[in-house]
């Protein structure tokens, strides 16, 4: 598949989970990808992607860090000649405090990687994509950024903010030919979610995870990976400043209770 065919794309988290699915993906589609990750683990996702006859390079950096942010963002036109596309992916999930127990630092901390870490992908790749007049930004933010129960406060209202970004920005480039959306995955086993699958495999309950939703399991990164393809693609020319579930229909429901089958 060619869908990402020549196109030069940046990707923070890549060392785990939505973010190395992405770049094995966009690889496979013929992109040139600048992994990024403040774990050194993202030299992995590198040797992947290289092994599996992919390009890309391999940058340790917090997206919290604004130089650090302009640095990786201009490897990828040192090393590729250009910027087409940027996935602002990389997250932390708070702690899911109880909210009485969140401090300020929390908070910092949860919108620093998560909102601002985001907002700074966007400022920076910004000059390069309107100066050619053509770049697509992608922004992971969450269905905790859309409803209550999916995450911490601190958590939930720095998705929102995500969501917001997108919508907001994708205003701010009007008519510059740059577009901006968000995605919202549901719950997908990764990293960030380990504890969770792993607490549920200990008590026997793992063939529960997943029931609400009406396609009744739960995510794998590749299907996000696949939302984000297409979105950094030429065939989503016409998706701008949208917020996009992709959840299994988690949020496409009032609250309901779960039949029991049998
Ligand atoms: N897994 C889910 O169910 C789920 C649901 C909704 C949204 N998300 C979002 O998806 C995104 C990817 O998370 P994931 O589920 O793949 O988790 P993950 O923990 O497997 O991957 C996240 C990656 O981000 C990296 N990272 C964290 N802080 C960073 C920073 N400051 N700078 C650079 N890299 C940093 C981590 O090292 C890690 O490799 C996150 O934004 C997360 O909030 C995940």
């Amino acid at each position: 598949m060619t869908q990402l065919q020549g196109k030069r794309i940046v990707i923070t988290g890549a060392a785990s989970g939505i973010g190395r699915a992405s770049c094995l993906l966009a690889a496979t589609q013929g992109a040139s990808v600048v992994a990024v990750d403040q774990s050194e683990a993202v030299t992995q996702t590198r040797d992947e992607v290289i092994g599996a006859g992919g390009n890309a390079i391999a940058i340790q950096a917090s997206v919290a860090d604004e130089n650090a942010v302009n640095s990786f963002i201009q490897s990828c036109v040192d090393e590729f000649g250009g910027i087409d596309g940027i996935y602002a992916n990389a997250g932390i999930g708070g702690g899911g405090k109880p909210f009485l127990e969140l401090t300020p630092e929390d908070w910092q901390r949860t919108l620093g990687v998560n909102t601002i870490g985001v907002f700074l992908c966007v400022k920076h790749a910004v000059p390069h994509f309107t100066a050619q007049g053509s770049g697509s930004i992608v922004c992971t933010a969450s269905v905790a950024g859309l409803r209550a129960n999916a995450g911490g406060v601190d958590y939930s209202a720095s998705k929102a903010g995500v969501i917001s970004i997108a919508q907001t920005v994708a205003y701010q480039l009007y008519g510059t030919g740059v577009r901006i959306n968000a995605i919202c995955p549901g719950l997908i086993e990764t990293g960030m979610t380990a504890p969770i699958f792993d607490r549920a495999r200990t008590r026997g309950t793992e063939g529960r995870i997943g029931q609400v939703n009406p396609t009744a399991r739960f995510g794998q990164p590749r299907e996000i990976a696949e939302m984000a393809c297409f979105l950094l693609s030429d065939a989503a020319s016409y998706v701008n400043g949208q917020a996009i579930p992709v959840d299994g229909g988690l949020s496409a429901s009032h609250p309901w209770v779960y039949p029991q089958h049998g």
